[in-house]
């Protein structure tokens, strides 16, 4: 889903899995397997997961975000005991946290990446264009800098290469000197006040994109800078992948084109093998393929998803199989 997502008001707050079926065919979770949800958010994936492998099967459960690891154990922890292992962590730190939980080798691991709905809900988080509130936006609000800080520290060169890098944002440059102009006279530290500035200096929208905040990308930006996200993208994935046993899935899910990107690139090397340049006639990396894909070119949301709930519209789903060793 998107910052710019509205949340319903007056309704309480549910987060709706994406690609729920495609999900479970990918990762087809048998009975008594071991299972990785790298991103528990509200735990609809993972409760779907932790039921296929009925009666004995085990899911470890990760989210950076405290509140998503406390919302799931009330809901879920009665129900499934000590099959399901939950904790406060960090993907990128898959590769040591797995086996302190008991979870050496497994069969299965999902990635559904980004922000949850119960998130961007949050007033005090300042994740939502439309939601506001103080611009923290850390998935783990005990570490790393937020959001407001950020703007109020970086200098226009470094806010223009973030807004370019992470946003792809055609008027970075624009976006930074306003940002610049502004702080001077008094800090930036609301998510209304900074898309205010945004739609002040840049209110062009791209073609076809009317309903598209003009700030959208400006705060997956900042969010990703935040969040170090595409760095732990990178380091969850190799972890992931060393976890899986012969046979074992990989299922990713991701929101926009840095992300795919880089499941793209990932799933694409570890298919191959080896590294060595195309210029090199034999093989020197040793480098063996590690994964088969499925649904090379991946899989997006039917139109009734998309209409039933659209924050799945952004979606893309890779998966793959570990081949034996
Ligand atoms: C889209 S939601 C997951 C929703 C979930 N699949 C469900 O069905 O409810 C993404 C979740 O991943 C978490 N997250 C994002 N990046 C993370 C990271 N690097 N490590 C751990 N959790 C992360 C977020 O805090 C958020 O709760």
């Amino acid at each position: 889903m998107t910052t710019d997502d509205a949340v319903p008001s007056g309704q309480p707050v549910t987060h709706v899995p994406v690609l729920a079926d495609e999900v479970m065919a990918m990762l087809a979770p048998a009975a008594g397997s071991r299972q990785v949800d790298a991103t528990l958010g509200g735990g609809g994936h993972a409760e779907r997961i932790i039921e296929a492998t009925d009666p004995d099967g085990r899911l470890l459960g990760l989210d950076a975000d405290e509140a998503a690891i406390a919302r799931v154990r009330a809901r879920l922890g009665p129900r499934f005991g000590d099959r399901l292992r939950l904790r406060q962590a960090n993907f990128r730190e898959l590769a040591t946290v797995a086996p302190e939980e008991g979870f050496d080798a497994v069969d299965g691991c999902l990635f559904d990446l980004g922000l949850s709905s119960f998130q961007l809900a949050d007033a005090e988080r300042g994740f939502g264009i439309r939601t506001g509130g103080p611009l923290d936006m850390r998935f783990d609000a005990s570490r790393g800098v937020p959001a407001f800080e950020l703007l109020a520290t970086l200098d226009q060169d470094e806010l223009t290469a973030l807004f370019r890098r992470y946003g792809e944002e055609p008027f970075a440059g624009r976006i930074a000197r306003g940002i610049v102009e502004s702080r001077r006279s008094a800090p930036i530290r609301t998510a209304e006040e900074l898309a205010a500035l945004v739609a002040r200096v840049a209110p062009g929208r791209a073609p076809g994109r009317r309903r598209v905040h003009p700030a959208t990308r400006v705060f997956q930006a900042l969010r990703i800078a935040v969040n170090e996200e595409l760095d732990a993208l990178e380091a969850g994935l190799a972890a992931a992948v060393d976890l899986l046993r012969p046979g074992g899935r990989l299922v990713v899910l991701s929101y926009h084109s840095l992300e795919d990107r880089i499941v793209k690139r990932f799933l694409q090397a570890e298919r191959r093998g080896c590294t060595c340049p195309p210029e090199v006639p034999v093989c020197v990396c040793g480098r063996e393929p590690r994964l088969r894909l499925l649904a090379p070119k991946g899989l997006v949301p039917s139109a009734a998803e998309i209409v039933a709930n659209p924050r799945a519209r952004s979606a893309r789903l890779r998966a793959a199989e570990r081949m034996a060793a």
